[in-house]
């Protein structure tokens, strides 16, 4: 068995969208990737198809390493390899080649998100150096009842990403970050109160996420999160609310506080010192 790993760029979207679909099979939750799927995956995450792999056995692929880069940091932002491919050690074989890729290439940090029960993936990521961070975790909420309705001001989002990465901690997850979010476009939606900011999918649809909340750091501990969060589920009755289990443990209280219930999937949020 030969193992090789070949620049994803040399690969269409609609093959690798397939491949990584394959790589997910049996997957915590159900994965379906699409081309669109992923081209907003690539836009939004900050992908780099030239740095990421497909990892080939023989002449097979057989899975994919997507990497995404920002300055001196990449993350791993997927890595799936199809089912009668795995336990053989080539997750960890890939590991170890991306890992050398990101060092030549001259950055400083590698960072992930695993889910808390996926065995074999956190296996891998500590067996190849990565360290826990903190435990990422989500919300679900069906149909609150709320009936405070405060004004919210509707701001642009690249209003809200400046000041997340004014004001939000400086090692958030890779999709809660500014940058991150600056990325998102309409028909996300994001709503000011006062020192309290936030940004969801669109309100029109049934299930509706919660991609980014933000308090300024003069105005916490005084509840307006939990204010802005009844505001929004007033002004959008009638919806299942989401929260991504993407937000620090210590940020859970936000979401606890306006009866959210847990997620029963968890994640680490994982860095490697390069
Ligand atoms: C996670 C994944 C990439 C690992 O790749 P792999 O080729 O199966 O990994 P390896 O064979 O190199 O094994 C890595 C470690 O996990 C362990 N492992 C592998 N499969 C396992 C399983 N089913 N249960 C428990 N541990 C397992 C291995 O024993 C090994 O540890 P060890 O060397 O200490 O024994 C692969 O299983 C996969 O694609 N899963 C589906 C998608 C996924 O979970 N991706 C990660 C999301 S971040």
């Amino acid at each position: 068995m030969t193992l090789s790993l070949k620049p994803a760029s040399e690969y269409s979207i609609s093959f690798l969208a397939d491949l990584m679909t394959r790589g997910f099979e049996g997957y915590f939750v159900p994965i379906h990737i699409t081309e669109a799927v992923m081209i907003t995956m690539l836009r939004r995450d900050g992908i780099d198809l030239s740095s990421s792999r497909v990892l080939v056995k023989d002449e097979e692929p057989i899975g994919i390493g997507f990497i995404a880069r920002r300055g001196w940091t990449s993350r791993l932002a997927a890595m799936g390899i199809v089912s009668n491919s795995r336990s053989g050690g080539a997750g960890t074989w890939a590991m170890q080649n991306l890992i050398e890729e990101a060092k030549a290439r001259g950055e400083k940090e590698m960072v992930l998100e695993v889910i808390e029960q996926n065995t074999a993936g956190v296996k891998l990521y500590e067996k190849v150096g990565f360290q826990k961070i903190r435990r990422l975790v989500g919300y679900k909420l069906e149909n609150p009842q709320a009936d405070s309705a405060h004004d919210l001001e509707e701001i642009d989002i690249r209003d809200l990403a400046r000041q997340v990465t004014y004001h939000g901690i400086k090692d958030l997850p890779w999709q809660l970050s500014g940058t991150t979010i600056m990325q998102h476009t309409p028909p996300s939606r994001a709503f000011r109160l006062n020192d309290a900011y936030c940004l969801i999918s669109n309100p029109d649809a049934t299930d509706i996420s919660i991609s980014s909340v933000l308090v300024k750091a003069r105005s916490r501990g005084a509840g307006l999160s939990g204010v802005l969060l009844r505001s929004l589920f007033a002004k959008y009755p009638n919806k299942i609310w989401h929260v991504s289990p993407i937000y620090p443990e210590e940020m859970g209280f936000i979401f606890e506080q306006v009866g959210m219930m847990p997620e029963t999937l968890s994640q680490w949020q994982m860095s490697l010192t390069l």
